[in-house]
């Protein structure tokens, strides 16, 4: 292939970036270095420093680049590539989406990455072996969230890690922890919350959980991908009050509490810079402010050069295709890049690489404890259930319950997580149906059988996606017969209505999605009509990845589960809900609004075409008339912070779920009046009812309305309770600190804790206070001066020297 062939195949295919359906296997592949692993001894049976592994690694990383040559050198700060076929990205382990280079003559081995997070993403079956390589789908990061439960998810970063180091990855690409800024973006399943502090708090338990393993973690996608449409090359307008309270804070707090080996850098750009090219971000907040020392790598086939790249400290750039390399040797020849700043990246890499266990030549089993991780994927999909409404006791079911009516598609093919890289290559899903069968309950036969007809029917007419990353269309929600349901309605003792939706990387999702279809208005009118008729009572489980409307139907049924997508034993926690055998102590880390356009960014999402965009990018990454900017106008008030300083109703409101159980707050209590250095909280949770449950608490603190407008309120702090018996109390307890309390001043470029006083809140959800405390703080204090710099580097320089 010529030179301009070459280059526009690959254009086209990181264009569409996975949309191709036939690339020529290995295009991006880099050639294998030659030679043979060395041995480890010398001639004269001395140990060079690089090989001796008494000697701290950082001697022997400087030893080692010492004798690189600048091929291998700008070999290893860039992927060995990827194929769209099978393989991905990695040799070593099919499916795996990329690997390190592998610097044979000094023994060093390539190191693996794979996604993601709900769970390991790799080829579960392989050629000529009878073996299978199935992952655990954990539920979606969102359900994780509803747990509010930072030990928990650790402990699914546990078992997450046994995965990754059991089948011979090195780094997981995972956790994700963007903010959900708006329901339609399609990979909010993939994220925690609307919430920096939810994000942050869980995103850090995940990187502990599988970091314990002595794997790494990448946390993702640093910073702002909060669309999908356009998201190569879309530039979030954000001002910086909302970067560094909203966006940043979530990566601050992962980074200073759980260290992860790597960051992702995302794809998209900041006020008009790619993050994976802004030195002020990867740099000067990252680093410099934030103390991180591990390893910044590129999102697949991010930003438009590769130098620029380097230059900012985006250490390794995946999945390394030829031009990039090309790129930095050329910025080396003009000098844009210097020799120094490519070893201070490589020094990152090779970090991380001596760390992995690969470089400790790690006899990998294969074997993971699949057995164990499918209980606790169960445990944790159980935990994550939100009980959105229960009137009149209508759950758990009453011991008279015995024949159920399960309508909606989805019950009989329940979805597990959503599509793309954070998708899991799992053995099984268990479905509504199947949880329901395992608990010996019985389910309509007759109805299961239409259903599975036409579930059948609809999927022979589906087309084939054309590559194993497109988001496969649900078959649309059967429409239903008023006759059957009547009928159904005489002999089964209650209705199961199950909505299911999902959504994946590379598309965001459309209005109608969110939206419910005629057919599934139909469904739920009709069953509520009928069944109520009989005196019988309707349920509602929503297997979806995201937010959805409820507003319009809610009233018509009895109770509402949410689920979200569970993973792959997601049927089976379901039913330990419904059934009562799990008390639900799940709550939103989401709100659910009443309609779609109630959203400040439902005026701006998912960003607007600009006069720029003619100018067509060299990669062609985006194509005319899509969207290349998006203005984030509702600034620091995302999620609750606006439903709440602005009154706005809200169908489910952040951190609301209800439980089978009452709880009291009670002796809430503050160590001091006035604000001095730290402030600490306690209450006392009582179990008031019949039933053993979970509490989890909320802290929100309404801050006085200063030099800076402040949300009416925002989370703080939050704990959950151990699973308390009817009539047991635990006193909880919380500390408060200046930076947790601070606002961004961005005029000053620093946070400010203003004077005034402080309402703090114990709550059980934002709309729900239990009990508040006033504090004080006696005088306004900048915590430091800081600068945020999200400014190309040469302007950077510029600003420094004036
Ligand atoms: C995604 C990343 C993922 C990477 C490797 C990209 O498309 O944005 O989240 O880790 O692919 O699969």
């Amino acid at each position: 292939m010529n030179s301009s062939s070459y280059l526009s195949s690959v254009a086209a295919c990181i264009s569409l970036f996975f949309i191709c359906s036939s690339v020529s296997a290995n295009l991006y592949q880099l050639p294998a270095s030659a030679g043979a692993a060395i041995p480890d001894l010398n001639g004269n049976g001395l140990l060079e420093p690089y090989e001796d592994t008494t000697l701290p690694d950082e001697q022997r990383i400087d030893d080692l680049i010492s004798r690189m040559t600048l091929i291998e050198k700008i070999n290893m700060l860039t992927g060995t590539g990827f194929s769209v076929g099978a393989s991905g990205g990695s040799q070593k382990v099919p499916g795996a989406a990329g690997e390190t280079y592998a610097l044979n003559r000094f023994g060093i081995p390539s190191i693996v990455f794979a996604d993601g997070p709900a769970g390991l993403r790799i080829k579960p079956t392989r050629e000529d072996d009878r073996k299978s390589y199935y992952a655990t789908a954990f539920p979606i990061a969102t359900a994780l969230a509803s747990t509010w439960d930072p030990h928990l998810v650790e402990q699914v970063g546990q078992a997450m890690g046994n995965e990754v180091k059991e089948y011979g990855v090195d780094v997981l690409l995972a956790p994700a922890m963007n903010i959900q800024l708006n329901p339609l973006a399609g990979r909010n399943f993939e994220y925690y919350s609307e919430d920096p502090l939810v994000s942050g708090t869980l995103a850090a338990s995940m990187v502990n959980g599988v970091q314990s393993q002595g794997v790494g973690a990448t946390i993702k996608h640093y910073v702002a991908n909060n669309v999908e449409t356009s998201r190569m090359v879309l530039d979030a307008k954000i001002g910086e009050r909302a970067m560094r309270e909203i966006y940043l804070k979530g990566f601050e707090l992962a980074i200073k509490n759980a260290h992860p080996w790597a960051v992702m850098s995302s794809y998209n750009k900041v006020n008009g810079t790619y993050t994976s090219q802004s030195f002020g971000l990867l740099h000067s907040v990252l680093r410099g402010e934030w103390g991180y020392t591990g390893m910044v790598m590129s999102d697949w086939f991010s930003g438009d050069d590769a130098a620029e790249q380097a230059a900012a400290g985006n250490d390794l750039i995946m999945p390394g295709i030829q031009p990039d390399r090309d790129e930095i040797s050329k910025a080396i020849e003009l000098g844009r890049l210097s020799g120094a700043e490519l070893d201070r990246n490589l020094k990152r890499v090779l970090q991380l690489v001596f760390r992995s266990p690969s470089m400790q030549n790690y006899q990998y089993s294969d074997h993971p404890a699949l057995l164990e991780h499918a209980q606790l994927a169960r445990q944790a999909a159980a935990e994550a259930v939100v009980l959105l409404k229960n009137a009149h006791q209508a759950l758990p079911f009453s011991k008279d319950i015995q024949q159920i009516a399960a309508f909606g598609n989805t019950s009989y093919d329940f979805i597990a997580g959503g599509s793309g890289s954070g998708d899991v290559n799992e053995a099984y899903t268990v479905s509504l149906v199947e949880g329901l069968n395992q608990h010996h309950l019985v389910v309509d036969a007759e109805l299961a059988d239409i259903y599975q007809r036409y579930a059948k029917q609809q999927k022979a007419k589906r087309i084939k996606p054309k590559t194993m990353f497109e988001l496969v269309p649900l078959i649309p929600e059967m429409p239903i017969d008023p006759a059957l349901v009547e009928q159904k309605a005489k002999t089964a003792d209650i209705a199961l209505i199950t909505l299911g939706r999902n959504s994946g990387e590379f598309q965001d999702r459309e209005l109608s999605d969110f939206n419910l279809s005629p057919s599934e208005q139909a469904l739920i009118t009709q069953v509520s009509k009928h069944f109520h008729r009989q005196n019988k009572k309707v349920v509602v489980v929503l297997n979806v990845g995201n937010v959805i409307e409820t507003a319009s139907w809610k009233d018509k049924v009895d109770a509402i589960v949410l689920p979200w997508q569970g993973g792959q034993e997601a049927g089976n926690a379901v039913v330990d809900v419904l059934s009562g055998e799990v008390n639900p102590s799940g709550k939103l880390a989401v709100t659910f609004p009443l309609k779609y356009q109630q959203l400040p960014s439902a005026k701006t999402f998912p960003g607007k075409a600009t006069s720029e965009q003619i100018v067509m990018d060299p990669y062609l990454k985006f194509a005319l008339g899509m969207p290349s900017e998006i203005q984030y106008n509702e600034g620091i008030y995302v999620g609750y912070r606006y439903f709440d300083s602005f009154a706005q109703d809200v169908s489910f409101p952040f951190g609301y779920g209800l439980s089978y159980t009452n709880f009291a707050y009670g002796n809430a209590k503050l160590n001091r009046a006035t604000f001095n250095g730290e402030i600490k909280a306690w209450l006392t949770v009582t179990n008031t009812g019949e039933r053993a449950g979970k509490e989890v608490v909320q802290l929100y603190v309404s801050a006085p309305q200063g030099q800076l407008e402040k949300p009416q309120q925002e989370l703080k702090a939050f704990a959950k309770t151990v699973l308390l018996e009817p009539g047991q109390s635990q006193t909880l307890s919380f500390t408060l600190t200046a930076e947790q309390l601070a606002s961004f001043d961005d005029f000053g470029s620093q946070w400010l804790l203003e004077k005034g006083e402080y309402l703090l809140a114990l709550s059980s959800s934002s709309r729900e206070r239990k009990l508040s405390l006033p504090f004080f703080v006696d005088h306004t204090q900048p915590l430091g001066h800081q600068l945020l710099s999200l400014k190309p580097r040469h302007e950077l320089k510029l600003l420094n020297q004036q």
